[in-house]
């Protein structure tokens, strides 16, 4: 069994940081010792790395991707290769994508062609959602099995896409009706669909179709009013819930007001709500704002959604940054929506960058060292049921940990990113901080900008269920 020693490290967990040196045996971690501790047995070690001013930190886990995603009559264009490598290159070392089901499918099947498009093809190891787009007898009854049998413990429900994953009122609460018996949680996309569609119609009859246009028909209220829906459907099925790529600062507090009140209610928000806006990217001159439509959709900087989000992280009124990973090229895919906002694919692409941009809370003083390891590591992992073999450094753990170096610097771009698409929404910025070494179960992925590892060494993850519920 190979054996790897970490020295010199500030070795960094949700609860702080310390001096410590870390030995690694095989796949997992075997143990944590005060600095020097394993100086005695450093030369019997297959190798010892170096992170003296370093960060030794827990790998990335990110519960929100959607790797060859059919949407709006394209697919996501990172497969499940590109996209697990630029996850490694960014200090993620654990995915967690969304199988699909649609009405009329079978949900089983749904969840077969995501094993088959990620087996033997993930640089990283990875775990699957089900998305329900159609909720029946026989899709009730398969969330029990892939619950139970399949390490499949949250489901993905949609107010948003009508025709596409949408589901009713009914739907929804039958679906967490189910969940509820099972322990399982449901993540609700909770934008009211029905009437954004209406907004649309009316945008596109008044020749609105530019871009900015996608964010203008999804107001703020049809946010909150889903938000508020989903919380209260929940609270009559008694289900855990939890909201996903939360944007507008009145679902944060329909979110903070249920969880104030004892619900299991639980939301996430992703880099672009924290970092681009409506007026500064979305409504960029030409078709150029066609690289930010995503749903629910970025917001205006002025009406204060963005301080929101950072107040909401530091006080765990949202508990997660996950990417929302959907990216498209804007040569054949976006273009689809030239002329009719509508029909550009929703969706950004930043599996690459979520640790190097949280950290920029850190750098600015939005959060704490502690929180941003327990926003992009820790908390992910114990909401899914992946803790603590992932998102922690801990004997028994998995062997996944991230040397980052806060004296480093990145520059973010499409000449150097490693996600298969041809530009980049956070083109030209300017990070603080780098991530020097990833290691994934063991072994060394990414090391002096080079990817080591090997497709095909990412394990399929069978979850648990969430541990934040009784
Ligand atoms: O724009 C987005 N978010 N695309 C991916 C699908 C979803 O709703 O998460
Ligand atoms: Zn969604
Ligand atoms: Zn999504």
């Amino acid at each position: 069994m190979a054996k790897i020693l970490l020295t010199g490290g500030t070795v960094l967990s949700s609860s702080g940081a310390s001096s410590a040196d870390v030995l690694l045996e095989g796949e997992t971690i075997a143990a944590l010792g005060e600095r020097g501790y394993f100086a005695s047995i450093a030369s019997t070690c297959d190798r010892v790395i170096d992170a003296t001013g370093k960060y030794v930190m827990p790998g990335g886990v990110d519960v929100h991707t959607h790797m060859e995603l059919p949407f709006g009559g394209t697919a996501a264009s990172d497969t499940f290769e590109t996209g697990t490598i630029a996850a490694a290159f960014g200090g993620t070392t654990s995915i967690v994508d969304f199988a699909v089901q649609r009405t009329g499918e079978d949900v089983r099947d749904g969840l077969a062609a995501w094993h088959a498009k990620a087996d033997g093809n993930c640089a990283v190891d990875y775990g699957f959602h089900q998305i329900i787009g159609g909720v029946d007898d026989a899709a009730l009854e398969a969330m029990a099995y892939l619950s139970e049998h399949e390490g499949v413990t949250s489901f993905k429900l949609f107010m948003a896409y009508p025709g596409v994953f949408y589901s009713d009122d009914g739907q929804i609460l039958r679906a967490m009706q189910t969940a509820s018996g099972l322990g399982a949680t449901i993540m609700m996309h909770a934008e009211n669909g029905p009437a954004i569609d209406v907004l649309v119609a009316q945008a596109l009859a008044r020749g609105e179709t530019d871009p900015k246009y996608h964010s203008l028909t999804r107001p703020v209220e049809l946010e909150e009013e889903a938000t508020h829906r989903a919380i209260m459907l929940a609270k009559v099925a008694k289900a855990p819930l939890y909201i996903v790529h939360v944007s507008a600062k009145e679902a944060v507090a329909a979110v903070a007001s249920a969880r104030d009140m004892g619900a299991n209610v639980f939301g996430e928000t992703c880099p672009q709500y924290l970092y681009l806006s409506l007026e500064e990217h979305l409504a960029k001159a030409g078709f150029e704002g066609a690289a930010y439509v995503c749903s629910t959709p970025l917001r205006s900087r002025k009406e204060g959604h963005h301080d929101a989000l950072w107040q909401a992280l530091r006080t765990n009124d949202l508990s997660i940054v996950s990417t929302d990973h959907c990216p498209f090229c804007m040569k054949d895919q976006k273009e689809l929506g030239l002329g009719n906002f509508s029909k550009i694919p929703n969706g950004i692409g930043s599996v690459e960058h979520r640790m190097d941009l949280l950290y920029q809370g850190v750098v600015t003083g939005e959060i704490s060292l502690a929180r941003w390891v327990e926003l992009a590591c820790t908390t992910p992992a114990r909401m899914f049921g992946l803790y603590p073999r992932k998102g922690v450094l801990a004997p028994g753990s998995d062997a996944d940990v991230v040397i980052y170096d806060p004296k480093g610097t990145t520059d973010i771009s499409v000449k150097t990113h490693h996600m298969n698409m041809d530009h980049s929404a956070y083109e030209g910025i300017h990070v603080d901080g780098r991530v020097d070494t990833v290691l994934s179960r063991g072994r060394v992925v990414i090391e002096n900008n080079t990817f080591t590892g090997s497709v095909g060494h990412g394990t399929y993850l069978k979850r648990g269920l969430s541990q934040y519920l009784l």
